[in-house]
């Protein structure tokens, strides 16, 4: 008796389920990618977000601007992948210090968000 007690928590967490599937350490990568998040530019499907508006004034009218975050459900993994090690000036931060597994597990996770608003 005492022995199947000692073993049971063994046979529960050896249980397939208990580990993460590859979408989920995809969505959590999105969510958190040891930098700012991309959900918080992007939203949280990748659909593309305004992230701020402000006024310009040209030839005395005001113009109101915004900067968006583009949809990025459907990119190519070679601009996606391009993107995050960019070297210009750019609203979006760079991701250089990301693994190849996760660039690709993050890849992964926006390519099933596809059409979702
Ligand atoms: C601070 C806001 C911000 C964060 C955080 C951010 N992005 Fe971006 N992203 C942008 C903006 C703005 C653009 C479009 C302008 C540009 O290319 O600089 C962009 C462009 C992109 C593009 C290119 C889209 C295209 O059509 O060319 C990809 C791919 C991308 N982001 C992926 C990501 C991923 C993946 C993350 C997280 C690891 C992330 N972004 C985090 C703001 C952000």
């Amino acid at each position: 008796m005492r022995l199947i007690i000692l073993f049971l928590p063994l046979i529960l967490l050896s249980k397939e389920d208990w580990f993460i599937t590859k979408l989920e350490y995809g969505k959590m990568l999105y969510n958190n990618p040891r930098g700012i998040s991309c959900a918080k530019c992007h939203g949280k499907h990748a659909q593309g977000k305004i992230i701020a508006k402000y006024y310009e004034t040209k030839n005395n009218k005001k113009i109101l601007k915004t900067i968006k975050a583009p949809n990025i459900q459907n990119i190519s993994f070679e601009k996606f992948k391009k993107k995050l090690f960019h070297k210009y000036l750019s609203v979006m931060p760079k991701y250089d210090y990301l693994t190849n597994e996760e660039i690709n597990t993050i890849y992964l996770y926006i390519s099933s968000l596809k059409d979702k608003k």
